[in-house]
C-alpha cells in the first residue's frame, strides 16, 4: 500500500481530479497539479492526437517547478481508433501517470514503465481488478457504487476489503467522494488515494455548461438516474437532463437508446454521481483545493480525538 514516488512530489492531498469526458481539460489540470493535487483528462477530449499533443505542451508550460504530476486516461478498447497513436504521444512526451479503462494490457504497461511512467486502472469489479493485477498496473482505481460515468454497483468498504487481499499496489477509492472529511474516510479505509469527478465539474476551470453546473449544485442522490439507456454501458446521469432531452425516467430501455453519437449523447445528457448532493457551490478549483485539505485536517484531528 503505498503511493508512487513518482507521484508524490508536490502532492499536498491523496486526491486525483478524475479524467471526464468533455469536461476535463488544461485549465482544470493546470490549475489542480499547481495546488497540489493530481489533475488529469481524457486524451479523447482533444479532436486529434495532434491536439491531444498540443494540451500536454500547453500543461507542462503552465506547470510550476513544485506541481503535482498530471495524468491522461486512455480508453483501451478496439473500438477507440486512437489508442495506438495517443499512446505513441503519451511515451513520447512521458506523462507520468496513464490512467487506462476497460482493457488492462501488458504492452501498455510495458510501455509506461518504459519512460518511469506509472499506470493505474479503473475496475468496477473483483474480476476486473483480477485481470488488471495479472498485467502488472500499479494501482487499481476501484469504482465504487453510486460513482459519476460509468458507475459499478458494488459497496466500496466490500470492493476496498476484498481486492487488499490479492494486491499490494495503489489503491484509488472513486465514487461519492466530495469533500476533505471522505478523502481523510477513504484513507483510514485502505485505500492510498479518492478519486474525486462529480465534485470537480462545478469548478470555475471545468468545461462543462454553466447549466450543467448548477445542475449538479441543485442535485441530490435522489436526482441521479443509472441506466445504459444512454451510453450502452450503465452510468449515473442527472435525472433533470434526461427529462430536458425529452427522455422519461421512468421508463428507460435496458438498451442504448438513438441518441447519434456517444459523445453528442454526453454533450446534451449530463452525468454525475450521488455524490452531488455534497456539492453546493461553484468555485474556482484552488479554493476548492483549499477547502479540501483545511476539511481534511478538521476531520484527521477530531479522529485523533475520538475514543469510540
Ligand atoms: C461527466 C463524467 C465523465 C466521465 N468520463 C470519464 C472518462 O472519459 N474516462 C474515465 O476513465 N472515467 C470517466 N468518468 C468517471 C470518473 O473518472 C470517476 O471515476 C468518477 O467521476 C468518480 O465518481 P464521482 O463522480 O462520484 O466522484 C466520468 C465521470 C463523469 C461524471
Amino acid at each position: 500500500m503505498a503511493i508512487p514516488a513518482s507521484l508524490q512530489k508536490g502532492l499536498k492531498l491523496p486526491v486525483i481530479a478524475a479524467p471526464m469526458f468533455l469536461v476535463s481539460g488544461p485549465d482544470l489540470v493546470v490549475e489542480c497539479c499547481n495546488n497540489g493535487v493530481i489533475g488529469a483528462f481524457p486524451s479523447l477530449n482533444q479532436r486529434t492526437t495532434e491536439g491531444y499533443r498540443e494540451w500536454l505542451h500547453d500543461i507542462k508550460g503552465r506547470l510550476t517547478p513544485d506541481a503535482a504530476a498530471f495524468g491522461v486516461n486512455h480508453i483501451v478498447h478496439p473500438t477507440n481508433p486512437r489508442l495506438m497513436a495517443d499512446m505513441m504521444v503519451s511515451v513520447e512526451e512521458k506523462v507520468p501517470l496513464i490512467i487506462t479503462s476497460l482493457g488492462a494490457v501488458r504492452d501498455v504497461v510495458d510501455a509506461v514503465h518504459g519512460y518511469g511512467g506509472v499506470v493505474f486502472h479503473d475496475i468496477a469489479n473483483v474480476r476486473h481488478a483480477r485481470k488488471a493485477a495479472q498485467a502488472g498496473v500499479d494501482g487499481l482505481i476501484l469504482v465504487a457504487n453510486g460513482a459519476g460515468g460509468h458507475a459499478g454497483v458494488v459497496n466500496p468498504f466490500a470492493l476496498v476489503e476484498e481486492v487488499r487481499t490479492f494486491f499490494d499496489g495503489t489503491i484509488i477509492l472513486s465514487g461519492c467522494l466530495s469533500t476533505g472529511r471522505d478523502v481523510a474516510a477513504a484513507t483510514m479505509m485502505g485505500a492510498d488515494f479518492a478519486y474525486m469527478g462529480t465534485r470537480f465539474i462545478s469548478t470555475t476551470e471545468s468545461q462543462a455548461q454553466a447549466e450543467y453546473k448548477q445542475m449538479i449544485v441543485d442535485a441530490g442522490a435522489s436526482d441521479i438516474t443509472y441506466t445504459p439507456a444512454v451510453s450502452g454501458i450503465p452510468a449515473n446521469f442527472l435525472t433533470p437532463s434526461l427529462v430536458a432531452n425529452g427522455i422519461d425516467p421512468k421508463s428507460l430501455p435496458e438498451h442504448k437508446l438513438d441518441m447519434a453519437d456517444e459523445a453528442k449523447a454526453w454533450k446534451t445528457v449530463w452525468s454525475a454521481g450521488q455524490g452531488a448532493g455534497a456539492v453546493h457551490d461553484i468555485l474556482p478549483t484552488a479554493d476548492l483545493v483549499g477547502r479540501l485539505r483545511d476539511e481534511y485536517a478538521e476531520a484527521c484531528a477530531v479522529f485523533d480525538k475520538k475514543r469510540f
